[in-house]
This record gives structure tokens, sequence and C-alpha cells, in this order.
């Protein structure tokens, strides 16, 4: 079957299924979770907690493996390639800023935002630069040598979210990124995530509660135990369409 064309759709996942297996205990944490992100889309996830986001993110950005269902992202599905292949994948596409940061406490901030570069055979020197030019975009600027840990919880946030801007992913996946930061600091940074999927062949999906970005995204996806079951256009989208 010729496929369609790949271009017009970022994300496509179909019945999308995980179980967590630890010893006898099995989590369903996803029961078919159906969702399509179009190019140059910015969609919200939102949902009670445990109801499968964090799962539902992970699985698309190639980190997770699922049980059942379909994916592909650009016309890929990452569980389809090899272990190797996939982590090449990424670098080259995704953009991930986790929940938990996972900043590495060793390197020094513009060293973590460089990593991504580095992994894919850049020069560490320039790498290091323009690893501290994404993080005077945060609004950083001045502390790249710091350490991760001499950071604020805000400021760790920005480091993780200039890490994940750092390779112009095509697909950029956040979760909760605006949780540690105050107003201000999280409308501009959300500007520049939003940016980031303003292209035709880019996207972002980013699970946040935080209502002072909704006005950014083009849809909200509602989920709840483990499927989307409901989708929103905003009153400031829909006026236009
Ligand atoms: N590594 C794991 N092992 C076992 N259960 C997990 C694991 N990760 C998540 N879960 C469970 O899967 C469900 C969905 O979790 P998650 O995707 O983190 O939801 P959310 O991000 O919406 O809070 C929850 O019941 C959670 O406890
Ligand atoms: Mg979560």
């Amino acid at each position: 079957m010729q496929a369609r064309d790949p271009s017009s759709c970022a994300v496509r996942a179909r019945g999308v299924e995980k179980v967590y297996v630890t010893g006898d205990t099995q989590v369903v944490a996803l029961r078919g979770a159906d969702l399509e992100v179009h190019c140059g889309e910015i969609v919200m996830l939102v949902g009670p907690s445990g109801c499968g986001k964090t799962s539902f993110i992970s699985i698309i950005a190639g980190l997770l493996a699922r049980n059942g269902g379909s994916l592909e992202v650009f016309g890929q599905d990452p569980q389809r390639l090899s272990s190797e292949a996939r982590t090449a994948w990424r670098l080259r596409n995704v953009g991930f800023v986790f929940q938990q940061f996972n900043l590495i406490p060793t390197l020094s901030i513009a060293e973590n935002v460089a990593i991504p570069l580095i992994l894919q055979g850049g020069q560490r020197r320039s790498a290091v630069t323009r690893g501290a030019e994404m993080l005077e975009r945060v609004g950083l600027g001045g502390r790249e040598g710091s350490s991760p840990t001499r950071l604020s919880g805000g400021q760790q946030q920005r480091v993780a979210i200039a890490r994940a801007l750092i390779n112009a992913p095509r697909i950029l996946v956040c979760d909760e990124p605006t949780s540690a930061l105050d107003g201000a600091t999280g409308q501009r940074v959300m500007e520049l995530v939003a940016a980031a999927g303003r292209a035709p062949d880019r996207a972002v999906i980013v699970v946040s509660h935080d209502d002072r970005i909704y006005h950014l995204a083009d849809r909200i996806i509602h989920m709840d135990d483990g499927r989307v079951d409901r989708i929103e256009t905003p009153a400031h989208r829909s006026s236009h369409v």
C-alpha cells in the first residue's frame, strides 16, 4: 500500500497500548490512545495525574516501547528501528524536556545543552559555544559555566528546555515544562517552545496544566484513563476557521 504523504501529519498514533509489568503486578497505562498532530501544530496534552500522559509522549518520542497499536512520527515508527538507529533518529528528530529535567551534575550547563550536538558527532568546543548561545535565549546568559546543582529549579528547567531545542528538533515534546517557572519566565520560554513548532516540518506536544500557555496551543488534547477522550480547539483558534 502506498503510504500517505508523511509530511501532512507529524504524529499519527492509533490504538496505542502500554502495560507496565512489575513482578506479578500489571498496570495498564494506555488502553487505545489515538492522536494526530499536524505539521506546524502546537498541541497541549492535559488530564488527571496517572492518566498516561508521560507514557504516551515517551512512546511518541521513541523513549519507551508500546505493547500495541500503531505509531508514525514523520512517517517513521521508532519501534521498528534497531536500538542504535532509534538513538540516532531521536538525536536528529526529537527534543524531549523531562519532567525531572535529567541534567548531568558533573557537566556545566552549557555542556549539558551541547550534549545532543556532541552525540551527533559535533565538535565539542563549537557545540558548547552554541549551548551557551541557547542558554542566552532562555535567559541564562552569563551562567554557562555553572553546574546545574548551583541553579534553582526554574533555572534547571530552562537548561532542560535549551537542551531540547539545541538540535532544532522536528518534534519537540515537553513534560510539564513550566512547572517551576514564574509567570513572566514561563511565558517567554513557552514562546520559544511554540516557535519551535511553527514550521511546516515541525510540531510540538506540551503536557501542561498551565493555563498561562493555553493561548499558544492550536488544540488541547484531553486524556483520561489511558485514552484521548476529547479534543478541544480553543476559542482563539476556532474563530479563525
Ligand atoms: N515505570 C512504571 N512502572 C509501573 N507503572 C508505571 C510506570 N510508569 C508509569 N506507571 C503507571 O502508569 C500509569 C500512567 O502513568 P503516567 O504515564 O506517568 O501518567 P501521567 O503522566 O498522566 O501522570 C500510572 O498508573 C502510573 O502509576
Ligand atoms: Mg506525567
